[in-house]
């Protein structure tokens, strides 16, 4: 695998890849990210794949700082994953002057769920990934539903200010217990780790009760946001929403997914399931 800092480098590598299909991360890499590595393999001659904490992103209070840096194990389990380009610049090859110009996401995306506790969040997103989509001008951009809004909000940019790139999505991948991998999972005690599934369970719990018919979603919400709070966590929401537009639902055959995000100490899990 080569490792590209500079966007000069990575672009010369680009030319001579074929069709590409390219993994945007912000690293400590995990099974689910290099799940995505492997599909993209599939899809590709070549897969590029990126490692960035982009600061755009985080709120003044989030974890920019100490969010896990651990570049040597990650280029260990891209090269075994078959990626053949690693972009990996610094901040001063990304952000070199402050960034003015910025992808202001749809107002009716970003005032939701994960838009709602984390204002600017996904400008920051929106940003970030178009710039990587014109350094690398891939053929196919792969993003994990694990962050489902995302992957709506970067659907949409991609769609609106007509990127040529076909954005494809990946299914989450989960530990035995049912918790979604995430970076953050690092941050969980070991007794916060034993109790961290309870999210998914309550999804679950949640996606069973409407299939069988309950579409009471705001006793469903309600129930699972007691019962979390009720172990500890404190739920910034938990909701049963349109997959289309993560809008409340409106018609009896709209395809529904539900979303949670919830504090565990002082660790922040998102998580969704498709109903
Ligand atoms: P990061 O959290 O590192 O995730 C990189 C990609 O991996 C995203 O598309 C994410 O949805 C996917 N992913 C994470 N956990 C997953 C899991 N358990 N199963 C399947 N896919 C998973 O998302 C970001 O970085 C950033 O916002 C980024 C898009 C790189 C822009 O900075």
């Amino acid at each position: 695998m080569q490792i590209h800092t500079t966007i000069e480098s990575l672009r010369a590598a680009r030319k001579t890849a074929g069709r590409v299909a390219f993994v945007p991360t912000m690293g400590n890499l995990h099974e689910g990210h290099i799940t995505l590595m492997r599909q993209a393999g599939e899809k590709a001659d070549a897969v590029i794949a990126s490692i960035f904490v982009n600061r755009l992103q985080f709120g003044p209070r989030e974890d920019f700082n100490s969010y896990p840096r651990t570049l040597a194990a990650d280029c260990e389990k891209l090269e075994a994953a078959g990626v053949a380009h690693l972009f990996a610049p610094d901040e001063g090859v990304m952000y070199p002057e402050p960034q003015h110009y910025h992808v202001d996401p749809a107002p009716a995306q970003i005032s939701i769920l994960e838009g709602e506790f984390r204002p600017g969040h996904f400008r920051g997103v929106a940003t970030v990934v178009l710039k990587l989509l014109n350094i690398v001008q891939p053929d196919l951009a792969l993003f994990g539903k694990k962050d489902y809004q995302q992957l709506m909000v970067l659907r949409n940019m991609v769609h609106q200010l007509a990127i040529p790139v076909e954005v494809m999505p990946g299914e989450t991948v989960r530990a035995e217990d049912g918790l979604a991998l995430s970076s953050r999972n690092g941050y969980l005690s070991p007794e916060e780790r034993a109790e961290a599934p309870r999210l998914y369970r309550q999804l679950l719990r949640i996606c069973e009760a409407v299939r069988r018919g309950d579409h009471d979603f705001l006793k469903l919400e309600t129930e699972a946001v007691a019962e979390l709070a009720a172990h500890g966590w404190k739920p910034d929401y938990i909701a049963v929403r349109r997959r289309a537009d993560l809008q409340p639902p409106v018609h009896a055959d709209d395809p529904l997914v539900v979303l949670a995000a919830a504090k565990l100490g002082r660790t922040r899990l998102i998580d969704n399931i498709e109903i």
